[in-house]
C-alpha cells in the first residue's frame, strides 16, 4: 500500500507567502470502464483510458496563510469567473478530507478559480479535470514549500492518488496519452491506488486516435456517477462484470501493443454498452441514452458496414457518443460526422478532441 500520510507536511506561518498555481487538465475517455468501488475510492476492476487534448479544465488555486482562528477551512470557489457554492462545496470536502495528506491545508485559506474549456452543461463530464488539478495544484504547493516531490514520476504518482479520492477516474487524467487504474495481472506497475502511464509499449497508431464527442443531448444527468458505482453493489450482473473487465483489459493491453483497431473498437463498444446495460439492470434501472445516441449509434455501424473503415464508438456515463478512430481516415469520418451525425446532435453541437499530452503547469490564466 502506498503512504502518503505525512503528518511532517506543516510550515511556520510567517514561512507561507501568498502564492497562484495554476494548471490546465485535461478530461479523459475510458476504454475499459471503471464502474463498481468499494472502500476508499478503490475500483472493483482495472480500467484504462485515452487523455484527452480539447477537454480541459483550468485551475488557479491561490493561498494564503490562514487569517482566521476558527478551525473551518476557508475556500473561496469561482467557476466561469463566477462564486459557485455547489462546485466549491465539492471542493471544499475534497480539501477537508486530505488534510492527513497535506496537513499544511490546514494553515492555508485558499482560493479557486477554474474554467472549462467544453461548454458548461455540454454533458461532459469535469469532475476528473477539475479534480486531478486540484490535486497537482497540491503537490505543487508541497514541493514548493517542502523541496519534496521533485522527482516527477513520484510527483505524478501521489497527484494520481490524491486525485483519485476526489473522484476515481480523475486519478487517469494525471498522465498523458493513456493511463490504466486498478490492479492487474497484465500489468505489474499496476495498483488501485493510483493510475500509472500507457504509453512506451502502445501502438504508435493509438497515438493519433481522434474522440470526436457528439453531443446526443445536453441536460443534466438524472443518476450521478457516485451514485451509479453504488447501484453495481445490489446488482445481480455485478461479479460477472469484473470478471468480464478483468479478461477484457488483458486482451486489450495486447491489442494495444499489436495495433488492431478492429479488436480495440470492438472491445470498446462492447464496454460501452455494457456500461449502460449495468445502469439499466440496476435497482433501481435508468437509462441514460437518448433517442438520438441510439439514433448516432446506427448510423456509425451503418458507416462501418459500408467503408470497412475502423470507427468505432464509445459512452461515458451520458447520452454523448464518443466516436474513436484513427487520424488516417479523418479525410472521411470529419465530412460524415458534419453531414450524418451533426444533425442529430442538440443545437448541432460536437466536439473535435483527441488523444493529448496530459497536464500542464502555467504561469497564469485569464480564468
Ligand atoms: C463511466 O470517476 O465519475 O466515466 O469515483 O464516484 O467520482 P466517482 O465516479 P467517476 O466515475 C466515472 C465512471 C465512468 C467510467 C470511467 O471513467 O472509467
Amino acid at each position: 500500500m502506498a503512504n502518503f500520510i505525512n503528518p511532517a507536511l506543516t510550515i511556520s506561518p510567517d514561512k507561507i507567502s501568498s502564492e497562484k498555481i495554476s494548471w490546465q487538465t485535461p478530461s479523459n475517455i475510458a476504454i475499459i470502464k471503471y464502474w463498481g468501488k468499494h472502500g476508499r475510492q478503490l475500483p472493483r476492476n482495472p480500467s484504462i483510458s485515452f487523455t484527452l487534448n480539447n477537454a480541459f479544465t483550468k485551475t488557479e488555486l491561490t493561498y494564503q496563510s490562514k487569517q482566521s482562528k476558527s478551525d473551518a477551512l476557508n475556500l473561496d470557489f469561482y467557476f466561469e469567473g463566477k462564486s459557485n457554492p455547489a462546485f466549491g462545496a465539492k471542493s471544499k470536502k475534497f480539501l477537508e478530507s486530505i488534510t492527513d495528506i497535506f496537513p499544511f491545508i490546514n494553515q492555508m485559506d485558499f482560493t479557486i478559480q477554474t474554467d472549462n474549456s467544453f461548454p458548461h452543461s455540454s454533458g461532459i463530464a469535469s469532475s476528473a479535470s477539475g479534480m486531478a488539478a486540484i490535486a497537482l495544484c497540491l503537490c505543487t504547493i508541497e514541493r514548493n514549500l517542502f523541496g519534496t516531490l521533485k522527482d516527477e514520476n513520484e510527483f505524478r504518482q501521489k497527484a494520481s492518488y490524491v486525485a483519485r479520492l476526489g473522484s476515481g477516474s480523475a486519478c487517469r487524467s494525471v498522465y498523458p496519452t493513456m493511463a490504466i487504474w486498478g490492479q492487474t495481472a497484465a500489468h505489474e506497475m499496476a495498483s488501485d491506488e493510483y493510475a500509472v502511464p500507457f504509453i512506451e509499449k502502445l501502438h504508435p497508431v493509438f497515438k493519433t486516435y481522434h474522440d470526436s464527442i457528439l453531443i446526443a443531448s445536453r441536460g443534466e444527468k438524472k443518476v450521478s456517477s457516485t451514485a451509479g458505482h453504488a447501484l453495481m453493489d445490489g446488482n445481480i450482473f455485478a461479479q460477472n462484470r469484473y470478471d468480464q473487465a478483468n479478461q477484457r483489459f488483458n486482451d486489450l493491453l495486447d491489442i494495444l501493443k499489436a495495433g488492431d483497431l478492429d479488436a480495440f473498437g470492438k472491445i470498446a463498444e462492447n464496454e460501452a454498452l455494457t456500461l449502460h446495460a449495468l445502469m439499466m439492470t440496476a435497482d433501481a434501472s435508468y437509462i441514460l441514452m437518448r433517442p438520438a445516441t441510439l439514433s448516432l449509434i446506427e448510423k456509425v455501424q451503418n458507416y462501418r458496414a459500408d467503408t470497412k473503415q475502423p470507427l468505432y464508438f464509445t459512452l461515458d456515463a451520458g447520452p454523448n457518443l464518443h466516436l474513436l478512430y484513427p487520424d488516417e481516415i479523418r479525410k472521411d469520418v470529419k465530412p460524415f460526422i458534419e453531414q450524418e451525425l451533426v444533425p442529430l446532435c442538440e443545437n448541432g453541437e460536437w466536439i473535435d478532441d483527441c488523444v493529448g499530452g496530459g497536464p500542464e503547469e502555467r504561469s497564469s490564466f485569464d480564468v
